[in-house]
């Protein structure tokens, strides 16, 4: 039987997308299976840009992309995914979040809600046409309940004119089950209509 599991449901959602992506984004790599979802199934040319800030998560990537040769096609970064426009010039066509902490690594190095923020921001103001972000947020814990909070509201405010966001949860489930929240790009508007005021 096959059963839910957040993640996968993102890389499915994704999937069409990632297939005809030309600049991918794997906001925290960890231990690197978005960005080995992302390198498997983009097309050959494609560039995929995986950000952490911890040292052992871009070695677990790095090591995970080796043994499926797929290492060329990573550019992995270590930095804050807030400093992204650092990093990359043009447009974003997909980008995925899994926030919170690595698992079986130190907890307190999570993702941050300002940090979270401001990557969010800058990946919306470069998302191509029909570009999408995936999100997964955990509310269990104190720095994820205010990211989730933060996120939400963030993805509530922009406009339905140019974004669509989507969210899903298991609702039967105890103890914070992952939130999943999808956004695409619908139409090209200027940047400074999706920016609050
Ligand atoms: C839940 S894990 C990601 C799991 C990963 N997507 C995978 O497939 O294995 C969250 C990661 O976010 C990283 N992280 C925390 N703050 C970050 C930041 N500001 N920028 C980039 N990565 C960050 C953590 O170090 C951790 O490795």
């Amino acid at each position: 039987m096959q059963t839910f599991n957040t993640i996968k449901l993102a890389q499915q959602l994704l999937f069409a997308k990632v297939n005809k992506a030309k600049i991918l984004v794997d906001a925290t790599a960890g231990n690197g299976k978005d960005s080995l979802f992302l390198a498997q199934n983009s097309p050959i040319d494609a560039i995929i840009w995986s950000f952490d800030v911890q040292q052992t998560a871009i070695l677990n990537t790095k090591e995970l992309l080796s043994k499926y040769s797929l290492d060329d096609k990573v550019k992995l970064i270590i930095d804050s995914h807030e400093n992204i426009d650092q990093h990359i010039n043009g447009k974003i066509d997909v980008a995925m979040f899994n926030l919170g902490y690595l698992p079986n690594a130190q907890h307190q190095i999570t993702t941050q809600y300002q940090s979270t923020i401001a990557a969010l921001q800058k990946i919306l103001g470069s998302l191509s046409i029909g570009g999408v972000i995936s999100i997964i947020a955990y509310s269990g814990h104190q720095e994820g309940y205010l990211e989730n909070k933060a996120v939400q509201e963030r993805l509530r405010s922009l406009p339905s004119n140019i974004f669509t966001v989507g969210c899903w949860s298991m609702i039967n489930h105890s103890n914070n089950p992952p939130i999943l929240y999808i956004v695409e790009k619908m139409r090209g508007e200027a940047y400074e209509s999706a920016t609050p005021h």
